[in-house]
């Protein structure tokens, strides 16, 4: 069997997905005395109490199919972001609703439009549909190009995909940039906002949720594995316009997301005192950490996420210090993935995971 004759070309071009490090493998490697994962921004304070309650009941029921459209879940997201039913989709991650979109709108030859620095996993299912991406250098200030993603739309192009907070750079755009964005881009197009990290950023002044100001074109994916601390489960969520809704729902895989996931989901979002806890966490530091970096005159990005991207000198420098800190137990993102060499990406972790940092970081540069 030759393999690359099997093979379309898109998919010959992909890369296979490289994992930041375990906590297993790290133990086994390099053996630290403590271990802080930063490097996937999840929530390191875990998940809501209720949801192993939520989680063990459904296990009573796991021989059977799970509801297809999560109806329970999606009545409670629908309740509390004042949108009709029809008007949501839960599937497995909001990665799972980017592979969706994917596969439900673009006709051949039919084109994204991007930014070079933003989350890859929109970059990945773009590829493996062959579908060409025009990338938009982010500005030198780690922020997106308006304009440039303007001008970039032409007759080919189906998507205009972002996410607002931007991963991996934290930064976001603005309520005047949104609107504009929105009132520029024709009917047509699709504009997806991503707002993984929506949660975090709710309160910022000058930072305007695209439920707030939607037409009929505008796509919006939120997930519970961030400020719900769920990743482990895969679920997320899409809010549309119901015609939009309707046809995503033919290419999602029919019993997407687990029962289990669905449960979790659904306890997580009622306890909104372990989400503000988690915010809270997140915002204490952030602030903590811009206070080091300055302390220690390290460049490094303002952020609404719960990350914070450092912004070094050089590649090696990046690799080396990503390195080095590894080899302390603090597991870092390198995120030359995302078109950004020499920047490194840290969650935001607990008051201990911080101090892990610290030390760790002090240490390093002692020597
Ligand atoms: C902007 C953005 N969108 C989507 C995702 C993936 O989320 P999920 O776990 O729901 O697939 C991430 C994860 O890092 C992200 O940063």
């Amino acid at each position: 069997m030759n393999i690359d004759e099997l093979l379309p070309d898109n998919i010959k071009k992909l890369k296979p997905y490289v994992a930041g490090k375990t906590i297993a493998e790290v133990k086994k490697e390099y053996g630290p005395e403590r271990i802080s994962k930063l490097a996937s921004n999840e929530n390191r304070l875990g998940c809501s109490p209720k949801v192993k309650d939520a989680v063990l009941q459904a296990i009573k029921e796991i021989q059977d199919y799970p509801d297809p459209i999560a109806g329970k879940l999606r009545r409670a997201i629908a309740d509390r972001n004042g949108v009709k039913e029809s008007e949501v989709i839960i599937a497995a991650g909001s990665e799972s609703i980017i592979s969706i979109l994917c596969r439900t709108f673009f006709k051949h030859d039919e084109n994204a439009v991007t930014a070079n620095a933003t989350f890859v996993g929109f970059f990945v299912q773009a590829g493996v549909r062959g579908i060409e991406l025009k990338k938009v250098p982010v500005t030198g200030d780690y922020r997106f190009d308006v304009d440039g993603i303007l001008n970039a739309i032409d007759e080919k192009t189906k998507m205009v995909y972002l996410a607002n907070p931007n991963n991996p750079t934290g930064t976001y755009l603005n309520a005047d940039e949104y609107k504009k964005l929105v009132d520029s881009i024709p009917d047509h197009v699709l504009l997806i906002a991503d707002e993984a990290y929506y949660e975090y950023a709710a309160e910022v002044e000058d930072y305007l949720p695209a439920k707030e100001y939607r037409k009929e074109n505008v796509i919006i994916l939120r997930t519970f594995s961030k400020a719900y601390g769920l990743a482990g489960f895969r679920i997320g969520y899409a809010i549309a316009d119901e015609k939009l809704i309707t046809e995503m729902l033919k290419t999602k895989l029919t019993f997407e997301p687990t029962a289990p996931a669905q449960a979790a989901a659904l306890a997580a979002y009622s306890d909104e005192d372990f989400l503000a806890q988690s915010i809270e966490v997140v915002k204490e530091g952030r602030q903590r950490l811009y206070d080091f970096f300055d302390k220690h005159k390290v460049s490094y990005k303002r952020s609404i996420s719960n990350s914070v991207m450092m912004i070094l000198k050089s590649e090696e420098e990046a690799i080396g210090f990503t390195q080095k800190m590894l080899e302390q137990g603090v597991i870092l993102r390198r995120i030359n993935a995302f078109g950004l060499p020499k920047c490194v990406r840290i969650t935001i972790g607990t008051l201990s995971e911080m101090d892990h940092f610290e030390e760790s970081f002090e240490q390093i540069f002692k020597q």
